[in-house]
């Protein structure tokens, strides 16, 4: 072992640091199977001053370091390049007590989802990020990319619950500010440059969210419609009926198509139809007598199933929520994670499958998503080894759209390279001082966000 490996296995225990490929081959490879890549090893600390040492360590020996999550990112943001120090902060799983006065609550970086949705629950709160990912996706990864999910249309991204950190920056030291204050404009606002940072700028450990209340009566409506126009006709007559709207999400016949046949689901309509859009109402009290109101009023709704029970909620959303897995087990797709103005929606989706076809004819582009934050998940599907010509194509189209290569799955090394679609030559190069300011050394995730 190195002189870094020996440092490393004084802070965290030999059992830590793992050097072994078959040990570590699990953190290497994300999972979507696409970003592979070899760590020096992998380092499992289990609080914070056991990363700040870490990054200490690393920084003296000028090596870099990858900063890792649940693993469950899309754009291989957390897979080394090769040769980095992966940083696992799965074992930061510190949970505190929630706080019912100030409805915030703060957990470590490697709680997961479902861990801290079950705690607020308990407690007669809830978290108002929620995700397919839940089990597996860590807090901690959820702020580093300000992850969105479907309840973005309620209660915003993840950077909307944040209101406090505790962060180690790449030279070792440790900001921590988790008082949660409601207001508090002192200066500039760090707790919100973190977010998105994608691990770039400080490894969080640590972070402190605003709770939401818990809602308890679920009404969920599968809608078939015509189109994507259709689907927006709907959700604007949504947005205006149901004050307790908590998802519109959209997906079409071919994804419900691979869905089915992955999940064994059977047809939720006699006919099939072109687009299906799927409407949630949260409440403290039932609001499916209002739900069905809006689907009786909006001329855009050609067949609908509604359910209020848990077994019935739970089986609408399947529809929607086994688009990831039942793609990922079609093959390795080139995930594209895109938005649009809500009014060039319909268009985008119109020309995406000719845009792909032109790079990759056998190519099968399967688009679902978030539809009221515009907000596309565009999975090509046997794209081969024309992946970067179909995703230089389709993030070309949506810039021309004046829309936004990155979504909520952020840039990753997936999409460094086209950053300058959606962001001007100032703007990157304000990005670079800030990333040389707080991590002169390059230290922390490179290759990740800035090309
Ligand atoms: C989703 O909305 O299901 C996720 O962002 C995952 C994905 O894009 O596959
Ligand atoms: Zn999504």
């Amino acid at each position: 072992m190195s002189d870094l490996e020996d440092r490393l296995t004084e802070i965290v225990g030999a059992g830590h640091v793992l050097t072994d490929g078959d040990l570590k081959a699990s953190y290497e490879t994300d999972w979507t199977r696409r970003f592979t890549g070899e760590s020096r090893c992998v380092v499992r600390p289990a609080d914070t001053a056991q990363v700040a040492a870490v990054v200490r360590a690393c920084a003296d020996a000028g090596v870099p370091i990858t900063v890792q999550g649940g693993n469950t990112g899309l754009v291989g943001a957390s897979i080394p390049a090769g040769g980095e120090v992966l940083l696992s902060l799965g074992r930061l799983t510190e949970l505190d007590r929630v706080d019912t006065l100030e409805a915030q609550v703060t957990v470590g970086a490697g709680v997961t989802l479902e861990k801290l949705q079950q705690h607020a629950r308990a407690a007669g709160l809830d978290v108002g990020v929620d995700l397919a990912a839940r089990s597996a996706a860590t807090v901690g990864g959820l702020v580093a990319t300000n992850a969105g999910g479907v309840r973005v249309v309620r209660y915003g991204s993840m950077r909307e619950q944040l209101t406090g950190f505790e962060a180690v920056l790449a030279d070792g030291s440790v900001i921590t500010r988790l008082a949660g204050l409601a207001k508090d404009n002192t200066g500039y606002d760090l707790t919100q440059l973190l977010a998105g940072s994608e691990g770039t700028l400080a490894v969080i450990t640590k972070v402190r969210l605003r709770l939401v209340p818990l809602m308890t009566a679920r009404s969920v409506a599968l809608v078939a419609v015509a189109g994507v126009a259709e689907a927006l006709d709907l959700l604007v007559t949504a947005r205006a009926g149901l004050p307790f709207l908590a998802a519109a999400e959209l997906f079409l016949a071919d994804g419900l198509d691979l869905v089915r046949g992955y999940g064994r689901l059977a047809a939720p309509f006699t006919e099939t139809y072109p687009a299906y859009v799927v409407l949630e109402c949260a409440a403290p009290k039932d609001q499916t007598d209002d739900l069905l109101e809006v689907l009786a009023e909006s001329e855009a709704v050609l067949d609908a199933t509604v359910a209020s029970d848990a077994a019935g909620v739970a089986r609408l959303w399947a529809h929607r929520e086994m688009h990831t897995e039942a793609i990922s087990a079609a093959g390795v797709p080139v995930k594209l994670d895109v938005s649009v103005p809500l009014a060039e929606l319909a268009s985008l989706v119109d020309e995406l499958p000719a845009t792909v076809a032109a790079i990759a004819p056998a190519a099968r582009p399967i688009i679902f998503g978030h539809m009221a934050e515009g907000n596309l998940h565009v999975n090509v599907l046997d794209a081969g080894d024309l992946a970067e010509r179909v995703t230089d194509a389709v993030l070309r189209l949506v810039a021309s759209k004046h829309g936004s290569i990155s979504s909520e799955h952020g840039v990753g090394r997936a999409k460094a390279h086209w950053l300058s679609l959606s962001r001007s030559a100032a703007e990157i190069d304000t990005m670079r001082r800030i990333k040389a300011s707080l991590d002169p050394a390059g230290l922390l995730n490179p290759g990740v966000l800035l090309p």
